[in-house]
């Protein structure tokens, strides 16, 4: 792991490259920006960059890490939480890794806004992707549920909604404060959340449901459901509503009639963590904040919009894991890695690396069942063993296994 630096440059066209002499070059090279942050951020980011490194040396790609100490530490050291020099060098990296944000000596809401949701809007990553998945041999809180009931894609919008800061207070302190917190919801910014999550619809069932609450959240519900129903019209998916407080209910009763969600920023936000209760946990959960015409090229859009055109600034996408920093376990060995793994396997497959990303992706379910056994690193050397095809994953236990499947992280900071 290199030193934790501020700024990447480019390598000139000749140099050497990150494999020395140029024999055994990679035919190609991806640079990834490391955000390994708080809590259990370093531990986990570190497995997960192991199973990249091991699926990169065995289909011939390389990847360029860039490790940058953004966090509470440097906060509490400086006062800095992410300079523009920094966001700057972020823009040119083909992605961002990032492990957690967040610590209980960091007053709530400078690094959740200051850093995690500024490089969401700055970079314009405006779907959060987070798959809801019960992956074998992990118990689902839900009696008798099994993979096949628990399998969705949530995308929910990640650069507007009630996340924008729109609001103020007056006479703070005093039994006459007034505090606002707005909604702001665009016409731009609901069609393209929806045009994407309708695309990845037509690659599953072809079935969009979107959650809101029109029935009292009338203004921005409405834009969200007329929208929603042109985008459908027009993409051929089938659309279909809840209402978020309905959605939750459904989640527990009977998630299986749900495969692409599509919400707003806050319903999103607080559907997906009871999504990671019902899959077992949030050791698991991974997260994809993407820029889809953005950098990369396996952007998750049929084509870039051209430079200029509406649609943001198109910067890199990130990747994290759903979970917090987990303050009250960093640093005991015992986080699980899983979620950090799989985070980095939407990183390569937005990549375009779709076979590495798969690989990785099989490797860290194969370690589930039965994970509680073993420490953070321990899980990450069995996953990327198995990536690099050196050592057959553990076998999945039988219906009889003794093992309890691995406790979920409790999440106990402001993430
Ligand atoms: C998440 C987290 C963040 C959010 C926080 C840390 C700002 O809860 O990624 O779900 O609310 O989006
Ligand atoms: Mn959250």
């Amino acid at each position: 792991m290199g030193a934790p630096r501020d700024a990447w440059s480019p390598p000139a066209a000749d140099a050497p490259g990150i494999h020395g002499d140029g024999r055994n070059r990679p035919s190609r090279t991806h640079v990834v920006a490391v955000l390994p942050g708080d809590g259990i951020g370093p531990e986990v980011t570190a497995e997960a960059r192991k199973a990249v490194d091991a699926a990169g040396a065995r289909l011939g790609f390389g990847v360029d890490w860039a490790e940058l100490d953004l966090g509470a530490d440097r906060y509490l050291a400086t006062g800095e939480v992410l300079p523009d020099t920094v966001l700057k060098e972020l823009g040119q990296v083909d992605a961002i890794l990032l492990g957690a944000v967040g610590r209980p000596d960091v007053p709530p809401g400078v690094l959740e806004r200051g850093l995690l949701l500024r490089l969401r809007f700055e970079l314009d990553l405006y779907v959060n992707l987070r798959p809801v998945k019960l992956y074998p041999g992990v118990a689902s809180p839900l009696a008798g549920a099994t993979p096949a009931d628990v399998d969705l894609l949530v995308v929910r919008e990640n650069t507007e909604g009630a996340y924008v800061g729109a609001g103020g207070t007056v006479h703070q302190g005093t039994p006459a404060e007034v505090a606002t917190e707005e909604s702001l919801n665009t016409r731009h910014g609901v069609e393209r959340c929806l045009r994407y999550a309708a695309g990845r619809a037509r690659e599953r069932d072809g079935v969009l449901t979107l959650v809101h609450k029109t029935n009292v959240l009338t203004h921005a519900g409405g834009l969200w459901a007329r929208t929603a129903r042109e985008v459908a019209e027009e993409t051929g998916v089938r659309l279909e509503y809840a209402h978020v407080d309905a959605a939750c209910l459904y989640l527990v009763t009977d998630p299986g009639r749900f495969d692409v969600v599509v919400t707003d920023n806050l319903f999103g936000d607080i559907l997906t963590d009871l999504g990671a209760a019902i899959a077992g946990g949030l050791g698991t959960a991974a997260s994809a904040n993407l820029n889809p015409g953005g950098r990369g090229p396996g952007g998750l859009m049929p084509s870039p919009p051209a430079d200029g055109a509406p649609g943001g600034n198109r910067g890199p996408s990130l990747f994290e894991p759903v979970h917090g920093s987990a303050p009250d376990i960093a640093g005991t060995g015992r986080a699980n890695p899983v979620a950090a793994v799989l985070s980095a396997a939407l990183l390569l497959d937005h990549l375009g690396e779709a076979q590495a990303a798969a690989a990785v992706e099989a490797a860290a379910v194969a370690v589930l069942p039965g994970a509680a056994r073993y420490s953070t690193r321990e899980l990450g050397d069995q996953i990327a063993a198995a990536v690099a095809d050196e050592v057959p994953v553990p076998a999945p236990p039988t219906a009889g296994d003794p093992e309890a499947p691995r406790e979920p992280i409790i999440r106990t900071t402001t993430q």
